[in-house]
Parts: C-alpha cells; structure tokens; sequence
C-alpha cells in the first residue's frame, strides 16, 4: 500500500491542531503508521526543502519550520500521497478550498500549518529523512474492510 508523509508546522502544533487535524486524516480512512512530535534541526530543514534553496522566501521557510516542534506523520492508503495532498489543500491558505485543512485553518502561505509529499519521489524521500524503517508500524486496521 502507498504511503506519503504529513507533517503538521509549528503553527499548527502552537495552534492546538495537532488533534483536529489527525482527527480528519483518520476520518478520511488513511492509516497511521509512523509519528511523532520532534525539533526540526536547521540542517533537516535544510534538505527537505532543498528544492526551494534558490527561492526568495528559502530563509524564512527554514526559520519557521524550525521555529517549534512539528508532527510529523507517515500515512498509508490507496492513492495516499494524491488524496492527502487533497485533504491537505493548495499551497496558499487563501486559494485553498474550504473543508482543506489550509483552507479551513490558515491565512497566509507563509503559516500555512501542514506539509504533505506531492509525488512517490518526494513521498519517499521524506519518509526516510524523518523516520527510521523501526519507527513505521506495520499492522492491520479492523475497519480496512469497510474503506476498501
Ligand atoms: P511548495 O513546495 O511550493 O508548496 P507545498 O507545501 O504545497 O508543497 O512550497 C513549500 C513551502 O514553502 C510552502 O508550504 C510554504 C512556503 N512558501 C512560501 O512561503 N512562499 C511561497 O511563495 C511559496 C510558493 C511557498
Ligand atoms: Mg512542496
């Protein structure tokens, strides 16, 4: 089964999100298999958003994400790393459509509250910079037979 990693910003760990919004990605059906609340390190920072090192806003996207503890998730399910993207809603909180975790909750691309993988490259990539294979659970949810 696919996975994909979410990652919940400082603003919405500051904000009091962290329960909201996993409450909404276990409601879609996607299953949990890894978490944890941790410090983002500069140089993490750093590479996850490596792509973005030309940028104009490189600098304070790394200060921010370091800025507090996040939560970061692995999540597995049918076309997860698609769907959550989805869920999670457009990059700019302003654009993103209400009932999207950006779109309900947040007002400026800057604090924008979640990351979510946007390809299997990405997806992977993540995965393994935030989390050791030990820290990834494997096991069956009950009501599986009832989403797929
Ligand atoms: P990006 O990968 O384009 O968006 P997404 O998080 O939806 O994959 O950008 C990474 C983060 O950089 C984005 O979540 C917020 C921040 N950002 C800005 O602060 N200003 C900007 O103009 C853009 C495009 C992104
Ligand atoms: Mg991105």
């Amino acid at each position: 089964m696919e996975k994909t990693f979410l990652m919940i910003k400082p603003d919405g760990v500051q904000r009091n999100l962290i329960g909201t919004i996993v409450e909404r990605l276990e409601n879609k059906g996607f299953k949990i298999v890894g978490a944890k609340l941790m410090q983002v390190s500069d140089e993490l920072a750093k590479t996850h958003y490596g792509e973005h090192s030309e940028r104009p806003f490189f600098g304070e996207l790394v200060e921010f994400i370091t800025s507090g503890p996040v939560f970061a998730m692995v999540l597995e399910g049918e076309n997860v790393i698609k769907t959550a993207r989805l869920v999670v809603g457009s990059t700019n909180p302003q654009e993103a459509a209400p009932g999207t975790i950006r779109g309900d909750f947040g007002l400026t691309v800057g604090k924008n509250i979640i990351h979510g993988s946007d390809s299997p490259e990405s997806a992977e990539r993540e995965i393994n910079l935030f989390f050791d294979q030990s820290e990834l659970v494997d096991y069956n949810l009950s009501n599986s037979a009832w989403i797929y």
